[in-house]
């Protein structure tokens, strides 16, 4: 059932909920309290005060405190109190968050219905306190049965304000950006498919029913169209498994003529076995998550929709499973890219870029005006930067600006990394164009240069490299364990600047 989110004005407190979350912003906490606090404290008959005081509780960030009310309270069986950090600093990302902790804190109290207390000041990010009630609120139970199903789910979550002004526009926002956020979560269920359901057919038909729902065009080429099109790059990594590949072409025109147009492109590949070169066996499941830049095309693309930007936006999953078999493309072939190359197959594992190839060669014929690729491309780039960052390329400072921008919107993580051009002689090679990877070293931006060699004339390009913050190993700011989505967000921030 999906989760009933709505905004009313109201007293605190004065709402039923099994549990009321109370944001704080930091306050100097050698002075008076807050006036939310004073409030809490004398609704629980007192001590709450000298509590925070003993916890030395400030209202900062990281900062969050729980009490059970044992009946002292009628409206709701516990209060908590989470920090929201310095107000003059809170924008989207910070508002998100808070949200999040606070349905985060309510499925950890498995409760069904939710008050969340805003703050003043608030007022211009309620769209954004929408997106992290839902993405707080996510979970990846489908395959739980018996004991391991939660009885228990978040039902209701009423966003309380103190004020009553513009309450129609407040509703529409929080809408807006529940809305957003079921993109994102539709983005980290495809993710944590696993691999036998989740083959590049079912992504497609996923994909296809997200269009349908949300009145998109999509194109689902078939192998037979694949090659028939001259996609060989995509046909050589895809032909050793027995789910055949897909390329999935989902796209968004405004009514009235657009100014721009945005293409960007996903790496699907449903499974990462390494093919011939295969993987070894520790944490070979993880590579289930290999789909994650395609799944975020999902996900944005609903996103969009819901936003009705001015803007065409174009969405190419390039999907393929790479498996080892007899008829599975090996290391010393030399395959053609749709745009004419001939790439020497040097590992099969390094089959990302090779699907991106094709799929940004066909995405340089739409001629956008900015073209990004995502996907989980390289271990080197975890290397770089760990795994709560993604890092990022661009062959423009117009480019790099507009990226920028986004990120700062968005609030997620992502670091922009140097296309070195020295690094380029990895990429060469004595029987074909060019060498599919280099050496160890520089792992990443050879990667990088290597994409580059596709995107035909196209003067704005971006490629994230997600392979770090695609998924997390623990809940962490809006995100919950497992698939993340990461990305989406500063895609579709993109597309909202781009207008
Ligand atoms: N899907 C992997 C990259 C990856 C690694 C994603 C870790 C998420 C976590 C990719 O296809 C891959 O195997 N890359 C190779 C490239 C190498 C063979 C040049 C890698 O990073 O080792
Ligand atoms: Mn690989
Ligand atoms: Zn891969």
């Amino acid at each position: 059932m999906p989760l009933s989110l709505s905004i009313r004005a109201a007293k605190p407190l004065e709402l039923e909920a099994d549990i009321t979350v109370f944001g704080v912003w930091a306050f100097d906490a050698s002075k008076k309290l807050p006036d939310v606090i004073k409030d809490v404290d004398q609704a629980l008959g007192g001590g709450l005060a000298a509590l925070l005081k003993k916890e030395e509780f400030s209202g900062k960030p990281e900062q969050s405190f729980s009490v059970p009310t044992m009946g002292r309270v009628a409206t709701t069986g516990r209060i908590v109190v989470l920090g929201l950090g310095d107000r003059a600093q809170a924008k989207d990302p910070q508002v998100r968050k808070f949200t999040a902790r606070a349905a985060r804190a309510a499925l950890g109290d498995r409760a069904k219905s939710l008050a969340i207390v805003l703050p003043e000041g608030i007022e211009k990010y309620l769209r954004a306190a929408g997106e992290g009630v839902e993405l707080g609120a996510y979970r990846f139970t489908k395959y739980l049965t018996g004991d391991r199903r939660p009885k228990e789910t978040l039902e209701t979550v009423t966003l309380v304000t103190t004020s009553k002004k513009a309450l129609a526009d407040a509703k529409k926002e929080v809408a807006l950006g529940q809305k957003i956020a079921q993109g994102v979560n539709l983005t980290r269920d495809l993710s944590n498919e696993p691999p036998n359901v989740l083959s590049p057919i079912a992504l497609a038909a996923e994909a296809e029913k997200m269009a349908k729902a949300n009145g998109l065009q999509i194109e689902v080429f078939d192998h037979k169209e694949i090659q028939r099109r001259g996609m060989a790059l995509i046909d050589a990594v895809g032909r050793g498994s027995a789910n055949e590949p897909r390329f999935i072409h989902i796209s968004y025109v405004p009514n009235k003529k657009a100014k721009k147009k945005l293409v960007f492109v996903g790496k699907g590949i449903t499974f990462d076995t390494g093919g011939i070169s295969i993987k070894p066996a520790a944490g070979m499941g993880e590579m289930k998550h290999d789909m994650s830049g395609a799944a975020n095309m999902v996900g944005l693309m609903a996103a969009v929709a819901a936003v009705k930007p001015h803007v065409e936006v174009h969405a190419l999953l390039a999907c393929a499973e790479n498996m080892p078999d007899g008829n599975a493309y090996r290391p010393g072939d030399v395959w053609p890219s749709l745009d004419g190359k001939s790439v020497e197959i040097i590992n099969t594992d390094a089959e990302g870029r090779l699907v991106l190839a094709d799929a940004l060669a066909y995405g340089a014929q739409l001629e956008p005006d900015l073209l990004v690729d995502n996907a989980t491309l390289t271990g080197a780039c975890v290397v770089a930067l760990g795994n709560t960052y993604s890092g990022w390329y661009a062959n423009s400072d117009g480019a790099a600006r507009d990226f920028n921008v986004a990120l700062k919107a968005s609030g997620e993580q992502m670091w922009r990394m140097p296309l070195i051009e020295e690094l380029r002689e990895q990429l060469k090679s004595d029987s074909a164009d060019l060498k599919h990877t280099g050496d160890r070293s520089g792992g990443s931006i050879t990667a990088a240069l290597f994409l580059r060699e596709f995107i035909g004339k196209t003067k704005n390009w971006v490629h994230a490299d997600i392979a770090g913050p695609a998924t997390s190993d623990r809940p962490t700011g809006w995100n919950p364990k497992g698939a993340t989505g990461h990305g989406v967000l500063t895609f579709l921030a993109l597309v909202e600047q781009a207008e």
